[in-house]
């Protein structure tokens, strides 16, 4: 199988290969003088089985992914990998006209019957993969944040997920390692504000871990951990599935006393400390 790495995705297509037992493949990416992508997939694909391995966390990735799977067409099988599948969060149509962006994004990938099969890892929202019209799976991550919590040793955390949409990712992380979890409850004020109404959660001199699937702005976060250090919580830690980090987040989220910050390598920075590779490695060669 040849692993064919995004742009975007470089050194967790590389962690994949070597799972697998190999390399990526080479690719060429360049920018033209327009600004315009070129990319080029440098070896030959020609009947093998491929997999490309490509996050949608900018407008430009989706370019790239499209034009990787163009670039493929010869091959005998081609699976394409999204460990984050950005615009997740538009899954319907809130207002009358509005475009449902992860189904758009889901029919350009589909279309032209070159992809076999797709694999995601905690999409925002699992009803999305129904707009791929080939088979769409999502993988799920919560356990290795579980288990990365109980290696850091830290003693008897409390899991809090910070709306009631993470409330099952709060119990995935928690459930297999006899955690305690819990919610709290959020309301969006606007793109990059929002409000944590206080919730009883018993988290008084306890070790929490917040836990949320995508962090962004910043902004959910910081105000949770604000909330839980104003009850009295002892060391707050935060973890996520795909951290975006945008604008300031990073700033906003240690400014509210978070003691550390640790994401997967779906997109990676900083803070990428846990490896999704042998979880889509392992999928690979079932
Ligand atoms: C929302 O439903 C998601 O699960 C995240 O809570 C949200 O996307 C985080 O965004 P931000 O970091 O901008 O508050």
């Amino acid at each position: 199988m040849k692993i064919i790495p995004g742009i975007s995705t470089q050194v967790l297509a590389a962690r994949i290969a070597t799972e697998l037992g190999g390399t990526v493949s080479l690719c060429e990416f360049k920018k033209f003088p327009d600004g315009e992508l070129y990319t080029r997939v440098i070896d030959d694909i020609k009947d093998e089985e491929v997999t490309i391995v490509q996050s949608l966390m900018a407008d430009s990735g989706l370019i790239n992914l499209l034009q990787l799977i163009d670039a493929v067409e010869e091959a005998h099988n081609t699976t394409v990998v999204i460990p984050y599948l950005g615009y997740a969060r538009q899954d319907k149509r809130f207002k009358p006209g509005e475009a449902i962006s992860s189904r758009a994004i889901a029919r350009g990938i589909s279309f032209a019957g070159i992809v076999d099969r797709i694999y995601v890892v905690n999409v925002h929202n699992r009803a999305v993969l129904e707009y791929f019209d080939v088979e769409a799976k999502d993988l799920d991550a919560a356990p290795l944040i579980g288990d990365y919590i109980a290696q850091k040793g830290i003693a008897q955390p409390v899991i809090i997920g910070p709306d009631e949409g993470a409330r099952e990712l709060a119990k995935a992380v928690a459930a297999p390692h006899g955690f305690d979890y819990d919610v709290l409850e959020k309301k969006r004020i606007s793109g990059d504000e929002v409000q944590i109404k206080p919730k009883e959660v018993s988290v008084e001199g306890k070790n929490v871990v917040i836990v949320d699937d995508i962090i962004s702005t910043g902004g959910t976060i910081a105000e949770a951990a604000s909330m839980l250090k104003a009850q009295d919580a002892n060391d707050i830690y935060v973890t996520c599935i795909h951290g975006l980090f945008v604008q300031n987040a990073t700033l906003r989220i240690l400014n509210a006393g978070v003691k550390s910050i640790v994401a997967t390598d779906t997109i990676e920075s900083i803070f990428s400390e846990i490896s999704v590779a042998k979880m889509i490695a392992d999928e690979l060669t079932k």
